[in-house]
């Protein structure tokens, strides 16, 4: 990432929620692999509620960034808070109250929708394992489905699988990494609709996008150059 993201988007397509409460407040954070600086004093406040879109082309440092706000990477130097606990120091907690649905789909291809869902449960080790799942099946209409293996799933079926199995643990932030990849129009706009009543029940979401009309759904962009 060469520079800061820059606030973009001065009339946001939706209101932001009033809620000045921060979701995300790092400041700062840099990341080099080897010679390289991939992240570059990367500023971020999300607020509760809020749908804060992400973009910037192949090789920016999205993934990277996100990786940073939950706990999976450790940033060179920097500093800030996810959910309230410490970027650097608390990352075991912000790991147990974040959901992140990776860039490429990363559950079981040989295990069935059912059994990778019970297998996500049983890593966060969630009481109460079978409600959770049978809840999460059918809030995102994945009932009829539940059998199939997750491998035969079209892209849009395998990204609302992902995205239920990040929803499991009852997160408090979502981290989407351009969650929408490979996903028809239909599935999109569902995935969209599902997203919006996420946060208006007050989960905080970023997302990073490709994709301009998606970047219209957000109440806040960055980019990165
Ligand atoms: N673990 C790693 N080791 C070495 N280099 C890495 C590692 N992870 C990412 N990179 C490099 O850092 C740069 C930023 O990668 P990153 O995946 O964060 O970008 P991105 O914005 O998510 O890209 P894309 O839009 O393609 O997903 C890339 O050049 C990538 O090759
Ligand atoms: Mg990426």
């Amino acid at each position: 990432m060469n520079a800061a993201p820059e606030a973009i988007a001065p009339e946001p397509a939706r209101a932001a929620p009033a809620s000045a409460e921060l979701t995300i407040d790092v400041r700062g954070l840099n990341k080099h692999f080897g010679p390289r600086h991939v992240v570059k004093d990367f500023s971020l406040q999300v607020r509760r509620g809020e749908i804060y879109g992400f973009l910037g082309p192949n090789g920016s440092g999205k993934t990277t960034s996100i990786r940073m706000l939950c706990g999976l990477l450790t940033p060179d130097s920097g500093s800030g808070t996810c959910l309230g606990h410490d970027v650097i120091r608390e990352t075991a907690a912000i790991k147990r109250e974040v959901g992140y649905m990776t860039q490429r789909f990363s559950l079981w291809e040989d295990l069935t929708i059912r059994e990778n869902l019970n297998f996500v449960a049983r890593m966060y080790d969630m009481r109460h394992r079978r409600a959770a799942v049978d809840a999460a099946l059918e809030r995102l209409g994945l009932q009829s489905r539940a059998d199939q293996l997750s491998g035969a799933l079209s892209g849009g079926w395998k990204q609302r699988l992902s995205l239920a199995a990040c929803l499991l643990h009852e997160p408090r932030l979502l981290l989407l990494d351009e969650p929408t990849a490979g996903v028809d129009p239909k599935a999109r706009r569902d995935f969209w609709e599902e997203i919006h009543g996420l946060a208006a029940s007050g989960l905080s979401v970023l997302v990073s996008t490709h994709y301009m009309d998606e970047a219209e759904r957000c109440h806040r962009l960055a980019y990165i150059a």
